[in-house]
């Protein structure tokens, strides 16, 4: 299957990740069903959606049309199998367990076409696992976008073990077709991005810890002095601390004490204080 010859996307899971690649398809032309478990989830997706389209208009980014043709596009449903029935890809955004995405991917390789692609989000699972778990393991691929979709550029396609060059090629230009700007990458843990990510925000921790500087002025440092948008400790608490110290015990699996998760990641966790989403990480973020 061509990239052109794509025209109905599955998406599932209606959080932060899939409403956001749901709404990139629509907008790229695609027929999208977006899937999750909740009613609320795919209300609140459809708000967001609705959101972040009026936005892209105000700064002249999209025409009111394409935005009221980009909504059009997007059905939801509270049914894997309707999700996958027309689906030419399925790309699932639902929580990093690889358990439960083994057992989703066994049931869209069984709901969907047998032409379709099944791709996944995940930001450091196992792509060759979830491909294993299907009939149709050459046709599954790792299709990892960034937070938010409609705005970041890449997407950071992972080849597993048993991927097609053709699902690859497909994958890449449907990437371009919807705006992006594909990498390729070998399914080994953490990527590229996800594992260049942690090792640079793992030694922020250690100035930290070290007392080599402040919390603000470590983040003040990178921003200015090395053009980040955004420090590598409020990065962190928008990431989730808790994310990050899953993320670290798997690369240390893979790659050793070099990613151990310094002391103070690992006693903020413990204390509940998982950045923006608790309240309280590095920064405090309590609604004054
Ligand atoms: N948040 C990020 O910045 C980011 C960036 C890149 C990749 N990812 C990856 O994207 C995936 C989703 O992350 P997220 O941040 O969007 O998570 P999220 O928690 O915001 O959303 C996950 C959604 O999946 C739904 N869900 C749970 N179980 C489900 C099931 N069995 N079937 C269908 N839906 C189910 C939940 O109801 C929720 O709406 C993860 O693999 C994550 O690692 C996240």
């Amino acid at each position: 299957m061509k990239a052109g010859d794509i025209k109905n996307v599955g998406v599932l899971g209606a959080g932060t990740m899939g409403h956001g690649i749901a709404q990139v398809a629509a907008a790229g032309g695609l027929s999208v069903i977006l899937y999750d478990i909740e009613g609320g989830f795919l209300e609140r997706a459809r708000a967001r959606i609705a959101r972040s389209l009026e936005r892209l208009v105000k700064h002249e980014k999209m025409t009111d049309a394409e935005a009221s043709q980009a909504r059009e596009r997007i059905r939801t449903t509270l049914e894997l199998e309707e999700a996958c029935r027309e689906a030419d890809i399925v790309i699932e955004a639902i929580p990093e367990v690889l358990e439960l995405k083994q057992k989703v991917f066994a049931q869209v390789d069984e709901f969907s076409p047998a032409h379709a692609i099944l791709a996944s989000n995940t930001s450091q699972l196992s792509v060759t696992t979830l491909a294993a778990a299907t009939r149709r393991p050459g046709q599954v691929i790792g299709m990892h976008w960034f937070n938010p979709p409609p705005l970041m550029k890449l997407i950071e396609i992972v080849v597993a073990v048993q991927t097609s060059p053709e699902t690859l090629e497909t994958v890449k230009e449907l990437s371009r077709r919807l705006g992006k700007t594909p990498v390729v990458c070998r399914d080994a843990q953490g990527f590229i991005t996800t594992r260049a990510l942690t090792a640079f925000l793992v030694e922020c921790y250690r100035i930290y810890e070290e007392g080599v500087a402040s919390a603000e002025d470590i983040d003040e440092a990178i921003r200015l002095g090395l053009n980040h948008p955004m420090g590598p400790l409020q990065l962190s608490d928008f990431v989730g601390l808790d994310t990050i110290a899953h993320i670290c015990d798997s690369l240390v699996v893979a790659y050793g004490d070099r990613f151990r998760p310094p002391q103070t990641l690992v006693n903020l966790v413990r204390a509940g204080r998982h950045g923006a989403k608790s309240g309280r990480g590095f920064f405090s973020h309590e609604k004054k």
